[in-house]
């Protein structure tokens, strides 16, 4: 075996063409599904105090002018969060036509064809309590809630949605989505399942983005444990038998071992979602000089991919995507 002095691991680290020649993986703006967040108001951008650069977007010229900029630097995906008018027991503005999700897919869809639009679908930002289904006997009631995923996902392909991205974390959702779409006509609609998502805090920030948090308790009865991965892998292989096309894995940063272990026993594509939490950080540090952001964020983009993910679910795309354009494969 040979070892050092003959090997000289530096040899191939010398200069930035050597470097960018051994490099193992990519990043780049098409790896990237931008977040967005649509309201009923008009003409407004409002900002998010805890994600500084993420505003809630009217779906108008203000929407537009959104996805043009991103769909200009590279980026060919966004995933749709919705916070209605009006909120009520059962969340029926998630299934509303008219509503904002279901008008800004359309929207989307007219003035930049090409973007893949993708829409969350999760009845938290609709209901008045704020849980992700139908309360029974103070708790979410799994079947009842299947029966509303179902309108909603037949809304959002009727609206022109490419994927709809279930992320309620009930069980048997992928199927009873799966059977919605194909029985209402929607055979092409794919489905990107949050197959794994962790109770995670890190979804504070989230949180006031789309004025969803929870009346009373909180989401670990359905979410997961973060104390565990097999399940995880159990949790994908339920979707994937259901019918998902793509799975997710959700923390990002946190949860990079549960990627890998997904990614090694599944081929579906596979996203991360780098969360509200993760970015807020990220961006607080910076604002007091305490990390170089454009660094910290590509390497932390980077991590993802090597960790092996297809897709990036993250905040930091357009930001990201003009970094790289800068200087393409220099992360
Ligand atoms: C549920 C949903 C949440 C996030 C994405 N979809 C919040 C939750 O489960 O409480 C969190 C995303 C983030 O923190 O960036 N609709």
């Amino acid at each position: 075996m040979s070892e050092f002095p003959v090997v000289r691991m530096r040899r191939l680290r010398r200069t930035p063409a050597l470097r960018a020649l051994v490099r193992e993986t990519s990043l780049a703006a098409s790896d990237f599904i931008y977040p967005l967040f649509v309201t009923a108001a008009s003409n407004q951008r409002h900002e998010i105090t805890s994600m500084p650069g993420i505003a809630q977007l009217s779906v108008d010229g203000v929407l537009e002018r959104e996805v043009a900029s991103a769909a200009e630097l590279g980026i060919r995906a966004v995933l749709l969060f919705g916070i209605p008018a009006s909120k009520d027991p059962t969340g029926t503005q998630s299934w509303a036509d008219g509503a904002p999700v279901q008008r800004a897919v359309a929207l989307i869809k007219k003035s930049v064809p090409d973007l893949v639009v993708m829409t969350d679908v999760c009845l938290c930002e609709y209901t008045d309590h704020g849980h992700c289904g139908i309360i029974k006997d103070g708790a979410v009631d799994n079947d009842a809630t299947l029966d509303v995923l179902a309108k909603v996902v037949t809304s959002h392909a009727a609206a022109g949605a490419d994927v709809v991205a279930p992320s309620g974390m009930m069980d048997g959702m992928v199927a009873a989505i799966r059977r919605a779409l194909d029985g209402a006509g929607f055979p092409r609609t794919a489905i990107l399942s949050y197959a794994v998502k962790y109770a995670s805090a890190f979804y504070g920030p989230f949180r006031e983005a789309a004025e969803s948090p929870p009346a009373f308790g909180d989401r670990k009865s359905h979410q997961m444990d973060p104390a565990n991965v097999r399940e995880a892998l159990r949790e994908a292989a339920l979707d994937v038998a259901e019918g998902a096309d793509a799975l997710m894995v959700k923390p990002g940063l946190p949860y990079l071992d549960v990627l890998r272990a997904v990614r090694e026993r599944f081929d579906l594509p596979l996203a991360s979602y780098n969360v509200s939490g993760e970015y807020a950080m990220v961006k607080a540090a910076a604002r007091n000089g305490w990390v170089d952001e454009r660094a910290v964020v590509l390497e932390v983009l980077r991590a993802f991919r090597r960790a092996g993910a297809d897709l990036i679910l993250t905040y930091h795309a357009k930001e990201a995507a003009a970094w790289l354009r800068e200087t393409p494969g220099d992360a």
